[in-house]
């Protein structure tokens, strides 16, 4: 199987034969389909790419937080500020499974944290982008928890154990959120012609963002045939790309919105949907830290990690009396 992977040099993946005997031994367990667990050996190459994945994957929860958080004390009902709350909620718990699975690779949470906070380590690029009217809210859950679970899905089948245990659960929260963003778009695109219209206008600016996360066209993507052999990527980027826009177009039509692009046609020959790409430009811009919220989102963040520097403090103080204590009683 490798031999199909192979794309170009300087991505190109190792046949059996040109492997150590453990990374031999390690490439068989994944193609039979077994788990990797945190004790067992493994390449340096796949620990570094998962501690790269998963930790960004965590990242994106917590920062996914705040756009979110934006509309919490604005949502219209007391039932829809505590359904986004209960969301919101989970997305925290989201970040925690995921530095959790993370720490069993070698790496600490606060290492992690620091990283991110000093720009050394990336999040989805869509929470760069603002939360500008209610229908957001909808659209955000709809399209965002939607391309989510189209990418976390295949990874409930990832070759590393706890990253696989903890995708299984997420993806059960995932479907809810994607549910209560679709119903907030339905009593939106329903309603008033005003609040049609906004559910018109949160599509057209999320439609693009939210192509944009299945991440750069499979020919500009680095890393992925290897990331392919190991199984810490199951799809194509372009594959899943595809299967969301297949996915998501008949719910628009449902909902009587107009997805934002003039060429979107059913391609009967393929059975799916041609569309246009997103402008890649733009992606790498705002990858870059120049979108229009990178600033206030890494900036809430190092605020609130200095906010809690107390907390965390009189915690471990605490901890440490509690044991000081102990050890004088025995
Ligand atoms: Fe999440
Ligand atoms: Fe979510």
């Amino acid at each position: 199987m490798y031999a199909q992977l192979v794309k170009t040099d300087s991505d190109r993946v190792r046949g059996l034969d040109e492997m150590s005997a453990e990374e031999r031994a390690f490439q068989e367990r994944i193609d039979r389909g077994e788990k990797i667990e945190p004790k067992e050996w493994m390449p340096e190459g796949y620990r570094k790419t998962l501690i790269r994945q998963i930790g960004q994957h965590a990242h994106s929860e917590i920062v996914g937080q705040l756009p979110e958080g934006n509309w919490i004390t604005r949502a219209p009902t007391l039932e829809r500020k505590a359904i986004l709350l209960a969301k919101v909620q989970d997305e925290a718990g989201h970040g925690l499974y995921l530095y959790c699975a993370a720490e069993t690779l070698g790496v600490s949470r606060d290492e992690l944290i620091e990283l991110l906070h000093a720009g050394k380590m990336k999040y989805s690029s869509i929470f760069n982008y603002p939360t500008l009217t209610w229908a957001d809210i909808g659209a955000v859950g709809w399209l965002v928890d939607g391309a989510a679970i189209m990418n976390q899905v295949p990874l409930q089948r990832t070759s590393f154990g706890p990253y696989s245990r903890a995708m299984i659960r997420i993806c059960k929260e995932e479907s809810f959120h994607q549910r209560q963003g679709y119903d907030i778009m339905m009593k939106m695109a329903k309603g008033s012609p005003a609040q049609k219209a906004m559910a018109q206008d949160a599509l057209n600016r999320f439609w693009y963002p939210a192509l944009m996360m299945f991440g750069p066209s499979d020919k500009d993507s680095v890393h992925s045939a290897q990331s392919m052999a190991w199984k810490i990527k199951i799809n194509t980027n372009d594959e899943l790309r595809q299967k969301f826009v297949d996915q998501t177009v008949p719910q628009a039509h449902y909902l009587g919105l107009t997805v934002p692009d003039p060429d979107l046609k059913w391609n009967e020959e393929k059975g799916g949907y041609d569309f246009s790409e997103p402008d890649w430009s733009e992606f790498f811009d705002v990858i870059a830290g120049n979108g229009p919220c990178n600033t206030e989102r890494l900036n809430a963040r190092v605020k609130a990690w200095e906010d809690g520097r107390w907390f965390r403090e009189a915690l471990v103080a605490h901890a440490d009396k509690r044991a000081a204590a102990r050890i004088a009683a025995e």
